[in-house]
Parts: C-alpha cells; sequence; structure tokens
C-alpha cells in the first residue's frame, strides 16, 4: 500500500480522481464553521435533523452524489481524537467500505491534523484492510492500493508521519504474513530464507547458522529443542548498520518456534493449531528489519533468530533430561512445552558478543501472560528501569501497548533443581514471571529487556489472524532512540554522568542510555 499526503481543504478533496473517501471528523468540530462544501453543508444538515450525531464512531454514508468526485463517500466521528477512538473510526469505516471495490481511497483529517493521529489512522486502515491470501488456491488479492491523505494544514511532521506509517505498515504486513504461514509453509530454512531477503540493502547484513555451527557454539538449550524435528534448526543472524560502528547496537532476539506440539510434553489436540504462530517474536523482528529497509534511521540493529520446532519424537528431549546451555549453566527440562525459554536463553547469550547498549526479546511465552493481560496489552519484564521506561512510553505513543511486570527474586524459588543448576520450569503460579525470571539468569551481562507476546501476536476466533504486533512498539522504540542519539558518539561521550541529555533527547522526553556495555 502506498500513502501520499496533501494540503487540501475539503472542498478540494472532494474534487479528487478517487473511488472512495474516508472524512476523519472530530467532535469538537461544528460543521457550520468550515464552509459551505456539499459535504459540510450535509453534515450539517443531516445533524440539525438529528439524524447524524457527532459521536465517537458514528458514521454516514453516501454514493454517487453530485458535487462529489469520489463514489463513496463515508463520514465518520473520531471523538476527542484519542488512539482508541482514530482506530475504532477507521475500522468502522472501513466496515462500511470493505464490500466495495476501492482502489484508491482519499482520507481527509477535518480539523487539525497530528503525527500521532496520522500514524494511528493509517496502520488502522491497513490493519482493517489486510487479509491473508498465500495459501488460498483462489487468492482475492487486496484492491486496495493508494491512499492519499489530505488536510487543511500539512506541515513537516505531518509528511514525515505518513513516511513512518508507510514503513511501519510494511514492517507489521511482513510480520503478520510468515505469522499466519502454516508451518509447513515457514519452516526455520524459510524464516531464514526471509531474512535474507529483507537483509538485501546496502546497511544489511545476514548470516544463516545450521545444526553444525550451532553445535560448535555450545548451544545445548537450542539443540534440545530441535533434536525431536526432521526439520533442521536455523539460528538467523541479522545485522543493520546505519550508525558508527562505535555506536553499541540494540539486540533484538526473536522466539522462533515454527510449530510448537510441546514435544514429549505434548499439548492437547484443541487449538493446537495456534501454535504455527509460535515465531511470532521472529516474524516481529523480521517486520522491524523490513521496516527499518524503509526508515534507515541512524542507529545500529541486530536481530537474533533461534528457529526450529518442537516435536515429539524417538529423538525428542525428554522430561528430566539435563542440558549444558551456551552459559555453561546446566538445565533440566522438566517440561518440553517450555521449549521458548530454552531456545532464548541460548541467542540471549550469543546477544553478549555484540557488547549491546540494550537485548530486547520478544516471545510467544506463556499462556500465563495471556490469563495475565488478554489480548490488550504485551507483558514487559526488565531489569533494567530506563529501558523498561522506554518501552513502555514506546506502547503509549504507538499504540502497541504494554504493562511492566515484577522480577523478584522471590519468583525464582520454584525453578530450583535437585540435578541441575535450574529447572526450566516452575509450578503454575505466576507462570509468565517464573519464565523471564528463568530468561534473566542469561541476561546479566547488558541491560535487559522481555516481552510476552503470547496475548497479542495473534487473534483467535472467527477473525484469526496475526496482529503484526510488537513491531509497532519496537519501531517506536528505535526510532525514538535514534533521534536521542547523537550521530557520532565517542567512547568518553557515552560514559557522560546520566542527566546530561542532548537537546533532541529533551524534546523526545526520551532519556539516552548513556552507560558503556557491561564486559561479559
Ligand atoms: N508457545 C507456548 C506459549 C503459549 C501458549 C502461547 C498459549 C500462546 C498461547 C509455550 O511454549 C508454552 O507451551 N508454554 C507453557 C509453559 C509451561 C509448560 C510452563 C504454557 O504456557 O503452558
Ligand atoms: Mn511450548
Ligand atoms: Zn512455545
Amino acid at each position: 500500500m502506498n500513502f501520499e499526503i496533501q494540503k487540501l481543504s475539503l472542498a478540494r478533496a472532494i474534487q479528487g480522481q478517487l473511488d472512495a473517501m474516508v472524512v476523519l471528523w472530530p467532535s469538537q468540530t461544528a460543521p457550520n464553521a468550515l464552509g459551505h462544501d456539499p459535504v459540510t453543508r450535509w453534515v450539517a444538515m443531516a445533524i440539525e435533523q438529528g439524524d447524524f450525531e457527532l459521536k465517537s464512531g458514528a458514521v454516514m454514508t453516501l454514493y454517487c452524489q453530485p458535487g462529489i468526485v469520489p463514489r463513496h463517500l463515508v463520514v465518520v466521528c473520531t471523538g476527542d481524537n484519542q488512539t482508541g477512538q482514530i482506530r475504532s473510526a477507521v475500522q468502522a469505516a472501513w466496515n462500511a467500505l470493505k464490500s466495495t471495490r476501492v482502489k484508491q481511497l482519499g482520507l481527509h483529517v477535518v480539523g487539525d491534523a497530528t503525527a500521532p493521529g496520522l500514524q494511528t489512522a493509517l496502520s488502522s486502515l491497513a490493519d482493517a484492510s489486510y487479509s491473508y491470501t498465500t495459501t488460498l488456491s483462489k487468492p482475492k488479492s487486496r484492491l486496495l492500493k493508494q491512499v492519499l491523505v489530505s488536510a487543511q494544514n500539512t506541515t513537516a511532521a505531518l509528511a514525515s508521519a505518513v513516511q513512518h506509517a508507510q514503513a511501519l505498515v510494511s514492517g507489521v504486513e511482513l510480520a503478520k504474513e510468515w505469522a499466519n504461514r502454516p508451518a509447513n509453509h515457514a519452516t526455520p530454512s524459510h524464516l531464514a530464507q526471509a531474512a535474507k531477503d529483507i537483509a538485501k540493502g546496502k546497511a544489511f547484513q545476514c548470516e544463516v547458522l545450521g545444526p553444525k555451527e550451532v553445535a560448535k557454539l555450545g548451544m545445548g538449550a537450542f539443540m534440545a529443542v530441535a533434536q525431536g524435528s526432521a526439520e533442521p534448526l536455523r539460528f538467523i543472524v541479522m545485522r543493520y548498520k546505519g550508525a558508527a560502528a562505535a555506536q553499541a547496537p540494540v539486540v533484538l532476539v526473536g522466539k522462533g518456534i515454527t510449530f510448537d506440539t510441546g514435544g514429549i510434553s505434548i499439548k492437547p489436540a484443541p487449538e493446537m493449531d495456534e501454535m504455527k504462530y509460535d515465531m511470532g517474536g521472529a516474524a516481529s523482528v523480521l517486520g522491524v528489519f523490513k521496516a527499518l529497509s524503509h526508515l534507515k534511521p541512524a542507529i545500529n540493529v541486530v536481530g537474533l533468530i533461534p528457529a526450529t520446532e518442537n516435536m515429539p519424537d524417538g529423538l525428542a528431549v525428554k522430561p528430566g533430561d539435563v542440558v549444558t546451555s551456551m552459559s555453561g549453566q546446566t538445565i533440566e527440562i522438566l517440561n518440553t512445552d517450555a521449549e521458548g525459554r530454552l531456545v532464548l536463553c541460548d541467542a540471549l547469550t550469543y546477544a553478549e558478543r555484540f557488547k549491546p547498549q540494550a537485548v530486547i526479546d520478544i516471545a510467544t511465552l506463556t499462556g500465563a501472560c495471556v490469563i495475565a493481560l488478554g489480548a490488550v496489552r504485551t507483558g514487559l519484564f526488565s531489569s533494567d528501569d530506563a529501558l523498561a521506561l522506554q518501552l513502555h512510553q514506546a506502547g503509549e505513543s504507538s499504540g502497541d501497548t504494554c504493562w511492566r511486570m515484577p522480577l523478584d527474586d522471590d519468583y525464582a524459588e520454584g525453578l530450583k533443581s535437585r540435578f541441575a543448576d535450574v529447572a526450566n520450569v516452575a509450578g503454575r503460579a505466576a507462570g509468565s514471571v517464573t519464565a523471564a525470571k528463568f530468561l534473566q539468569r542469561f541476561a546479566k551481562n547488558f541491560a535487559w529487556a522481555h516481552l510476552d507476546i503470547a496475548g497479542t501476536a495473534w487473534r483467535s476466533g472467527a477473525a484469526k489472524g496475526a496482529t503484526g504486533r510488537p513491531v509497532g512498539l519496537l519501531l517506536q522504540y528505535l526510532t525514538q532512540l535514534a533521534a536521542s542519539t547523537p550521530p557520532f558518539v565517542s567512547e568518553k561521550s557515552k560514559r557522560a554522568p546520566t542527566g546530561t541529555t542532548t537537546s533532541s533527547a529533551r524534546r523526545a522526553g526520551v532519556q539516552p542510555r548513556a552507560r558503556a556495555p557491561r564486559k561479559a
């Protein structure tokens, strides 16, 4: 989908050669205050007659009216322009249009458009009009190709919001695509090829390790999960270099279980198909890299994806088996269905070699997180308050929200083992926290955060499908970080005392991470 922005009055906007037009109308804007184009007159009349109220989500549609070039015109009220209100208004408008053949759509913002509001509107429109087609024999391809945004006043900030939205949508849709693909169409090798395709540009690199290389690295936990599968594992290393080599990268680690049967601790049959989404974390890393290829921010990013199936088999790892992780810590695998933390712990150890400024892992890790937070907010766990705050804020401003969960050491009690340094499961209580406590043991040498997206990566039920989350949150975090980091940071200035924020950081409300990476 392609987005463009133009400065146009509503009167001019409805003269555009478009199939349809959506007019976003906030509650506070009285129609009579705005001039005398046919749409404004019509809205004013409908309000006067008591047929339309400027209440959030209210929709009115017109078809083939004189003086209006687009065949379909939808007016939808965006209330006070809050993120959620804009999102549902755009969804309602698209519902009114989705059965029509709209290729070129106009999106007119009445009143003062804002950058975050515009981003929400465009990403909601893309979300509402998306449909998965890859494994259908007669796919109905998406007709909507072009969205022309118009507003009375446009600014450079609005133009860059449109660009950001364009990059975000391409990343979100790539993440959806890979997460939606059935496991036989999204094997570890397929993911590796997808990563290579994304990382073709100049500032990118991609390296893919197979079973031999992974064994050589000593990734005993990752290998244990993969040993029951006929599909060979892949360890994907992606690099984006948008800043000076001296600048420490952010490492994103995505759980890439392309199908989770549970292994020998096998899952029950109902809804097991949904475990094709267990590479949602990996898909979000691919999506972020896709978006980076459009935006090219001044920052260094590494993407790590441990990819494998989790299968039961004669060779599969058994409950009670003890394996040695890359960190040297031994792990008693009491439940083979707690496989995500096993592949992630070795990837976290691998992340140390990049001397990162922050490591964020993204994983559909626990059913317990779905119980705790549902499908609304992603679970955020972090040992670093500054990083947690940045991720929380990135969630709020992108609308792709998260909520911080605790990491008290008392939660790790249940992970004690008589046969290894640590067990891979604790009891049922606080399952998302004990999973995070397990990961934390492997993330001691850098600032670390863990996003449990088990509830937010896909929707169940009739509208089953991947959401593309948390690409929005991560992209927001990374672009903020790029905007608040001076392009050339010497080792000295990196160690400047905290509190010396750069002016751009102050503007962005972000505290730059001024510390040098700890020694591994
Ligand atoms: N991939 C699942 C987590 C999951 C479950 C995500 C349901 C989305 C919906 C993970 O590998 C898993 O099986 N976790 C277990 C952990 C348990 C054995 C400690 C779980 O949550 O039941
Ligand atoms: Mn599992
Ligand atoms: Zn899993």
